[in-house]
């Protein structure tokens, strides 16, 4: 592949795949008090634009995707392959002009396909083509291409070629579902040049994600997030403190205890660089005494070993160098910043060193917050700063930070605490207890002004004994039940319960929807 073939494929941008799109605000509703709008993403991307932001090393992208080639071209699908190939080698006598024939119409139908895009221009497929090109020509000159039937070992070469080639060919672009959300994100705001909207865009989105990993508890093969991005605009420690303490918040109001923030800076180009090679070098010092992960990981990615839970390895680890030590004077400052902005804001944090995360588009600030309950997977929630993505994705350079809550742990977590699963926001406000065909009606009546007035009420769909009506009642978690008899239809008194303490008030219809507002 030449050089300019490199860059402009490097230069290529990501676009959302024809036929998964990006549903964007005001499309969606807000997730306003704190301005930040949905963005509902596709499940699946080209593998690159993961690849390329998380980086092909990182255990997401190396062993975890779920990954497919979406073949666009299905006729070329079909005649491709095996079958084909040694129709055409093995075909003789007067057959075997038909045969080529029919093998150049259909080679022209793949470079068509190249040409238009169609089958992807990657690296390997440009060089089949050039390489099928030659081969063409060399058989060329050795026969008359229209005298095939006398020398047909001449174009054997040739064949030969093109059915390799057909055979390796990659006739789709390989796709992958998403296993985070920041990569999409990120090529969702260049798609839509989101930097041309006031800055900075906030932008979350909650959905499932796919990771191939050992299930064990706390971690799934699909699981959930919930993403949370600022992208845009200046890169203020303060934003990635208002962006943690929105997330502890989150967690305080769901009565979330006893979690843990982590913070570090993990420096960016300039700094980083230099701590990674010094590390590598303290960290071959030890070498025989690690592990094989960290042996490998000395080569491929030195940052990595610090996340090393081996037991063996923990005081060999702890000997190494900190970052915070080699950090440029900018990310120094910048450091002190979040910090100083997250001690304003009552944020309480823990710095740790050997926070590194799995994931290679952090820079600067990185964070992760854990809760009890959860066992070896206790991360809830993992985060930072990413300045430099935007750019290797072909967009503009931008700031921007985020993180996610893995939205299952959180449950989990909450689970294992002691919350109940029946959150009583979800338990209805009043239950309609009905007896009686009049009642009923009486009931269907009641149950659309109440939802009307903003209530949210349970109607039986069938009639229900009042005792157990009530039971029932109870254990969804109703605050009132409405009893409706056809005695209380007849007379107009309606009997309105409040369950916590059994108390019983005569109400006429009309009153209803005000009498309760006033309990409320
Ligand atoms: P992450 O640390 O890979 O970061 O994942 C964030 C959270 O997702 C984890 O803390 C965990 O709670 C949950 N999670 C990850 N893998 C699993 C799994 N297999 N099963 C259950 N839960 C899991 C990211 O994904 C980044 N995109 C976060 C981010 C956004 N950084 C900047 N913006």
């Amino acid at each position: 592949m030449s050089e300019g073939a490199v860059k402009k494929e490097e230069r290529r941008k990501f676009q959302a795949i024809k036929g998964t799109r990006d549903i964007l605000p005001p499309e969606t509703a807000l997730w306003n008090r704190v301005g930040f709008g949905e963005i509902r993403l596709p499940i699946f991307e080209e593998t690159e634009l993961f690849a390329r932001s998380i980086g092909g090393d990182t255990d997401v992208v190396a062993k975890e995707m779920y990954s497919f080639v979406d073949k666009a071209v299905p006729d070329i699908e079909r005649a491709s392959g095996e079958a084909f190939a040694r129709e055409v080698l093995f075909a003789t006598g007067d057959a075997f002009a038909d045969y080529v024939e029919k093998f150049e119409g259909f080679l022209e139908r793949v470079k068509k396909a190249y040409r238009s895009g169609e089958i992807p221009h990657t690296e390997a497929n440009r060089n089949g083509i050039e390489k099928l090109e030659k081969y063409r020509a060399v058989a060329l000159e050795r026969v008359q291409w229209g005298d095939l039937n006398t020398s047909p070992e001449a174009v054997a070469d040739y064949t030969a070629a093109a059915a390799a080639f057909l055979w390796h060919m990659q006739l789709g672009y390989p796709m992958s579902l998403r296993p985070e959300a920041t990569a999409s994100v990120c090529r969702a705001y260049i798609e839509h040049n989101m930097q041309q909207l006031p800055q900075p865009v906030k932008l979350y989105c909650i959905g499932p994600m796919f990771r191939r990993e050992r299930p064990q508890k706390g971690r799934y093969r699909q699981f959930y997030q919930i993403d949370a991005e600022v992208l845009g605009g200046t890169d203020a420690p303060a934003i990635d403190a208002e962006v943690i303490e929105m997330v502890m918040t989150f967690f305080d109001r769901l009565g979330l205890e006893g979690v843990q923030l982590d913070i570090n800076c993990i420096g960016d180009k300039k700094c980083r660089p230099k701590y990674v090679e010094l590390l590598r070098a303290e960290l071959s010092k030890v070498k025989d005494k690690l592990g094989a992960d960290s042996q490998r990981r000395i080569e491929t990615n030195p940052l990595r070993v610090l996340d090393s839970k081996l037991e063996s390895e923990q005081k060999l680890i702890e000997a190494m160098p900190h970052i915070a030590d080699h950090l440029c004077e900018e990310c120094a400052e910048n450091y002190r910043g979040v910090k100083k902005e997250l001690e304003l804001r009552g944020v309480k944090y823990r710095e740790n060193w050997r926070l590194v995360r799995g994931l290679d588009y952090y820079m600067r600030t990185t964070f992760e917050i854990t809760a009890p309950g959860l066992g070896s997977q206790n991360a809830v929630c993992g985060g930072g700063r990413y300045d430099g993505l935007m750019e290797l994705l072909g967009g503009p350079r931008t700031n921007a930070t985020g993180f996610a809550i893995g939205e299952d742990r959180l449950i989990l977590s909450l689970l294992e605490t002691g919350h109940s699963p029946l959150a009583t926001r979800h338990a209805p406000l009043l239950y309609i207890a009905w007896m009686g065909e009049k009642a009923y009606a009486a009931a269907i009546r009641a149950a659309k002004d109440l939802r009307n007035a903003g209530f949210s009420v349970e109607l039986p769909p069938v009639e229900q004994k009042f005792g157990k009506a009530l039971g029932q009642a109870d254990k969804l978690g109703a605050r009132f039940a409405l009893i409706l008899g056809d005695n209380e239809v007849s007379s107009g008194e309606w009997t309105l319960k409040t369950l916590a303490d059994g108390k019983q008030e005569k109400l006429r219809e009309s009153d209803l929807v005000e009498h309760l507002k006033k309990q409320l």
